[in-house]
């Protein structure tokens, strides 16, 4: 098989993670509404033992993609056009049977994600030129067309505790997400990816800008390095800018060429970018929605202050791809004693904002 891995470590290509004892724990007693769901649904998926008959059809990456899956043509990884223009490709198998087989796995994780259902897979792509290859599956519901696709993605640590903390402090309505050791499994964010859409026309829409910048305090919050990226970025119908790739976050706060410390990558970006023509992105205009935005992300903190600490917690001792621990992260990246500490100073800083 061939992927775009070369940009990325090892450690966010495994088919299978180690879950910590009381990372699994947590999950498993902790059910969650989901927007739309009749019933809180859990978010940890059971795996059947290794070597069981059923372990083939179980929900992982591994059996999503299917066994002798056709190979993405080399050339969609090397040539720059190509790989610009091309965000998914087609993800089928050699044969009938294994299709069939695939496809019964992208219906257990649907089922998993929407509960039960008459489901049939309309199709499955690759995303391509991603560094996870992340699978996406769209699907019929008793025959009818269902607008949201689910993807299936490689499981991660990072990336499941992101989306928790995620969901905390975004204020957007939550949708189904689930994981084991060999997968990760989440509803679309509904929207239109950035990087398909002409950001030009958007820049004019008052409620967009504003959206970026709400959106570049969650992402600054959060420290995302690759937020600039316009395929990490989901415009809703209603303009908001969501979030959704969290496998990289809390890298260390970056610095520009000048060594200048950059506390908002997104925003700095766009002040660069478009300050001089858009204005509002420039500090008088901007930091009514900026100072807003802080002391919200500080509110819901606040509202959900157990949720949100008890995961920062179970994530000090977990290590990241870098095979750092948080909470050594914290210590030299952040210079704070702990993850905790980091995020409790950072949520008295973004209470106060003026
Ligand atoms: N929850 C989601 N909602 C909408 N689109 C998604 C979602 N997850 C992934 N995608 C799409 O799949 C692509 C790759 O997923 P992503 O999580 O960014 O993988 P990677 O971490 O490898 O970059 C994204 O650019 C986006 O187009
Ligand atoms: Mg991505």
């Amino acid at each position: 098989m061939i992927n775009s891995k070369y940009l990325y470590p090892e450690a966010i290509q495994q088919e299978s993670i180690d879950i910590p004892r009381d990372i699994h724990i947590y999950f498993k007693t902790r059910p969650l509404q989901f927007y739309g769901a009749k019933e809180p649904a859990r978010i940890h998926v059971p795996l059947p033992r290794e070597g069981s008959k059923k372990s083939v059809l179980a929900v992982t990456y591994g059996n999503a993609e299917g066994n002798n899956p056709i190979n993405v043509p080399r050339e969609y990884f090397n040539d720059p056009k190509l790989m610009n223009d091309f965000e998914e490709y087609p993800l089928q198998n050699l044969s009938n049977e294994d299709q069939k087989i695939a496809e019964t796995v992208a219906i257990a994780a649907i089922r998993k994600l929407k509960g039960p259902g008459r489901y049939s897979i309309r199709r499955r792509e690759y995303m391509i030129n991603t560094s996870t290859m992340p699978i996406r599956v769209y699907f019929e519901e008793e025959g009818k067309k269902e607008r949201n696709p689910i993807y299936i993605k490689r499981p991660d640590l990072t990336r499941l505790m992101g989306k928790w903390l995620y969901d905390i402090i975004s204020g957007h309505p939550r949708r189904a997400y689930a994981f084991n050791r060999a997968v990760f499994i989440e509803e679309a964010v509904p929207g239109s990816v950035l990087s398909k859409l002409d950001e030009r026309e958007l820049l004019k829409n008052r409620d967009y800008r504003e959206g970026v910048v709400r959106a570049s305090v969650h992402a600054s919050f959060l420290d995302i390095p690759d937020i600039n990226n316009k395929r990490n970025r989901i415009v809703s119908e209603n303009f908001s800018t969501l979030l959704f790739d969290f496998n990289i976050m809390l890298m260390g706060i970056g610095r520009n060429l000048e060594g200048k410390v950059i506390l908002n990558p997104l925003l700095d970006r766009y002040q660069e970018l478009h300050g001089n023509k858009y204005h509002w992105f420039l500090p008088p205009y901007v930091n009514d929605v900026l100072v807003d935005e802080k002391r919200k992300v500080a509110e819901r903190v606040k509202a959900e202050e157990d949720r949100f600490f008890d995961m920062i917690r179970l994530m000090e001792d977990v290590a990241d791809m870098t095979q750092m621990t948080y909470r050594y992260k914290a210590r030299v990246k952040y210079d704070s004693e702990s993850l905790e500490d980091f995020f409790r100073k950072k949520v008295l800083e973004y209470s106060k904002a003026r």
